[in-house]
Formats: structure tokens, C-alpha cells, sequence
């Protein structure tokens, strides 16, 4: 990395060296359309607006048809209901403005693999390698799923429903910088989500890591207790079958535990097997 801490003054105000430092440091795109000068001491919050307690980690996760976000989630769930198919879902996300990840994210990250297979994967939030290329797991993580489904017999691009995968996040928008999204920026991106689960209806669901199994299953409980046992997904359609598992960028991280998600795998290959 070049170090501009005690290069000259022109190479500090040169305007290319700059970009250069930014893109060396790992900022390596720009999230606004004007700099926020981060270092600048803000003045208190007004007593009359006092600030808003972060949430417990283990706080509820909201429900579908969730309070916060009032008339904007509500409008979510209405434009959803009226998709009647992928196509629509997908035109319908394009045409909603109300989540403010769409602003920053360049694609609108919608699925990928066979819509026609029986199993599902529902992974949290596009990365930036999925955001540039507009797919799900593309990145490091695409990869390590790749080889765990192949190791159940499945690929996503097989025409075979019981062969194949399909597979969508819980937010089709990348969270600026990879950061943790918000409730209100989950709460309305759900209402798409459950609709593509209706629309797409496979034989069962697996979700991929903590935030999807919270959000799907409409729970407090952490991944831990969560991974490898059945649970339902409640979609208008009727009950779905779903398996919570390690998001594969976990077990990038923590390989040891792939004998777990290994374990999980099986009972979904088996679940399957006979329907
Ligand atoms: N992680 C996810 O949860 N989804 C992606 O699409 C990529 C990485």
C-alpha cells in the first residue's frame, strides 16, 4: 500500500493519488452523491428527539405484515400479492422505490438456478460480487454452495426439478458496504420474498444462515439451535418445509462445522427423495 502519510503536499492534494489511497484501503466504490465528512463532531440530538435504542441482538424478527415501516410495507405487501408471476414479481421490484438499499445497490439481485426445483435456497443479502453481476452467490460463498449442493446430486443451471436448485436472498439489494440491514429494510423486501416463495412453490425451503432463518421462520432463536431441524414456513399457500443451515461464508470461516451443514444436507436430500 502506498503510504501517503508523509508524502508532499502535492501528492496529498493531487486528486488521483487520493483515489488511488481510497482504493488501496478497500473503499472501493462510491455509496453517495455527496462526501460525508465522517470526522466532523455533530452537534447533541435534541432532547425532544431522543436517539433510538439499537436492537437486541435477539430481538424478534419482524412479521410479514410488519408494523414498522407503516404505509411502505403495506405497499410492498400489496404490490407483491398482485404478481402472479416471476416475470411480475421481478418488474414489480424494479418499480418499487420504497427501500432505500435500491439507491445504492447497482442490481436488483433477483435469483437465480431452475424455478422449477424442488428445493429452494434462501441466502441473506447480495455481496458485491452479486451486485456487480445482478446473480445470487456468485462470489467465494456461491462457490462453497456450489460444491455442497453438488455433493446432494444438485446443480443450478440442471433442467431436472429434483436435479436442480433455485435460489433467492432475503433483500434482492446489497446493504452498502456488506453492512447488517435494517428491520425496516428487511420488512420490506419480505413481502417479496414470501410472495416468490408462493409464486416459485418448491417442496422445500433451505435457509441459508442466521438472518434468513430468523426471517423466514419468525423467530428470536440464533442459527446455533435453529440449523438441522425442521421447521415451517407459513406462505398463503400452505405450510412449507424448511431446513436452517450454515450460511456457506460461515463455514468459509469456521470449516470445522461444514460437518454440520454436511448433516443437514442429508436430511434435505432425504426429505426429498420420496416426494
Ligand atoms: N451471501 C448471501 O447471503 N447471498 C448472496 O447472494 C451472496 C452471499
Amino acid at each position: 500500500m502506498s503510504n501517503l502519510i508523509g508524502a508532499d503536499d502535492a501528492a496529498r492534494q493531487d486528486p488521483l493519488s487520493q483515489l488511488k489511497w481510497l482504493v488501496e484501503v478497500g473503499a472501493d466504490e462510491a455509496i453517495g452523491e455527496t462526501p460525508v465528512n465522517r470526522f466532523q463532531v455533530r452537534p447533541p440530538a435534541p432532547a425532544e428527539q431522543p436517539a433510538r435504542p439499537a436492537p437486541a441482538p435477539d430481538a424478534p424478527a419482524p412479521r410479514i405484515n410488519a408494523r414498522s415501516g407503516g404505509d411502505l410495507v403495506k405497499n410492498a405487501v400489496g404490490l407483491a400479492q398482485e404478481c402472479q408471476t416471476l416475470e411480475d414479481l421481478r418488474e414489480a421490484l424494479n418499480q418499487f422505490e420504497g427501500c432505500g438499499l435500491k439507491q445504492t445497490a447497482h442490481s436488483t439481485v433477483f435469483s437465480d438456478g431452475n424455478p422449477a426445483a424442488d428445493l429452494m435456497l434462501i441466502g441473506e443479502a447480495p455481496g458485491r460480487d452479486e451486485d456487480r453481476e445482478g446473480l445470487p452467490f456468485v462470489g467465494r460463498s456461491g462457490q462453497l454452495l456450489d460444491l455442497m449442493m453438488a455433493a446432494i446430486g444438485r446443480e443450478r443451471g440442471a433442467q431436472d426439478p429434483k436435479a436442480s436448485i433455485y435460489i433467492a436472498n432475503i433483500l434482492p439489494w446489497r446493504p452498502p458496504g456488506n453492512r447488517n440491514p435494517s428491520l425496516e429494510e428487511i420488512s420490506l423486501c419480505l413481502p417479496f420474498l414470501k410472495r416468490h416463495i408462493e409464486i416459485a412453490q418448491p417442496k422445500v425451503l433451505l435457509a441459508l444462515g442466521g438472518t434468513s432463518a430468523k426471517h423466514l421462520l419468525e423467530t428470536p432463536t440464533g442459527i446455533m439451535k435453529l440449523r438441522g431441524r425442521w421447521a415451517k414456513v407459513s406462505t398463503s399457500a400452505g405450510e412449507i418445509d424448511c431446513m436452517p443451515t450454515f450460511h456457506p461464508a460461515y463455514l468459509l470461516r469456521q470449516p470445522g462445522q461444514k460437518k454440520y451443514a454436511w448433516a443437514d444436507l442429508l436430511k434435505v436430500e432425504a426429505k426429498l427423495r420420496d416426494r
